[in-house]
């Protein structure tokens, strides 16, 4: 790996615990105003020092974010279609290389829809950016998305989509938790990170957090979790207490104190 993956992959799984803390707020691109994200800057704004690394579009970056922040940016640059559309696989990549350069990012994000209308178109996608990331220096993170169909997220599938992710080149995976989830860890050559999901209760939240790790994933990216929370800077540092400090879920729980 050379110097500039090596140090840009180092902001997003950090090397003291090799796992990270990515607090995901790029639902907009295809959501729309997802409740408590209707004002990115808001909901950003108390979590940004809590994060290892924040996922989002370059329309939120560039309005929600101060630059002064130091925060390593993971840019969203697939997209095309919207959850009142006609097919959520249909994405291509929106957002070029030289422009992610230019935000300074530390990782690229697109979405793969394996067994999808649009696999093949993804899957091609993901191939050319793997390409112009190499010769910039900048890791991809591959998102095996299932759009509307949960029901796909089992083992086997999660396994079939992950190691394809790594085969066409990604640096990094982003996929679901799902029973016998260390099978699809195995399999993956690349750092796993697990997404969060629709909101549950916050123990519920916690052990997806626990047993990921446990699994052996190289940290989380979760964001309705932390911030459709009554108490989502108690949350995120929960989360953080997982994933970096090995904290066990009743732990993690206690240090969230009384609710809100
Ligand atoms: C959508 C995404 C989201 O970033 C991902 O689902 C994580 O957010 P959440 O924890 O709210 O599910 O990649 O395609």
């Amino acid at each position: 790996m050379d110097w500039g993956m090596e140090s840009r992959m180092a902001r997003i799984i950090r090397p003291r615990s090799r796992r990270g803390v990515m607090l995901a707020v790029d639902h907009g691109y295809f959501m729309g105003p997802t409740r408590s994200l209707e004002r990115p800057s808001e909901t950003i704004g108390p979590l940004v020092d809590h994060c290892d690394s924040l996922m989002l579009t370059r329309g939120v970056l560039r309005t929600s974010v101060p630059a002064s922040s130091a925060v390593p940016v993971v840019l969203r640059v697939s997209g095309g279609s919207s959850i009142v559309g006609a097919d959520l696989s249909d994405e291509a990549i929106t957002t070029g290389m030289a422009e992610a350069v230019r935000l300074n990012a530390s990782a690229v994000a697109m979405s793969i829809f394996v067994g999808a209308a649009h696999e093949h178109q993804t899957l091609v996608s993901l191939g050319r950016l793997v390409d112009e990331a190499e010769a910039a220096g900048m890791p991809v993170l591959a998102v095996t998305a299932v759009g509307k169909e949960l029901e796909k997220r089992d083992a086997r599938y999660l396994s079939l989509a992950c190691r394809i992710a790594a085969e066409f080149g990604a640096h990094m995976v982003k996929t679901y938790h799902c029973e016998g989830f260390e099978r699809v860890v195995e399999s993956c050559p690349v750092p796993i990170i697990v997404a969060g999901g629709p909101k549950v209760p916050e123990r519920e939240a916690l052990e997806l957090v626990r047993s990921s790790v446990d699994a052996g994933a190289a940290g989380v990216d979760m964001g309705r979790n932390i911030w459709q929370s009554d108490r989502p800077v108690a949350m995120i540092r929960a989360v953080r207490s997982i994933v970096h400090d090995d904290a066990s879920v009743d732990e993690a729980v206690a240090s969230l104190g009384a609710p809100a």
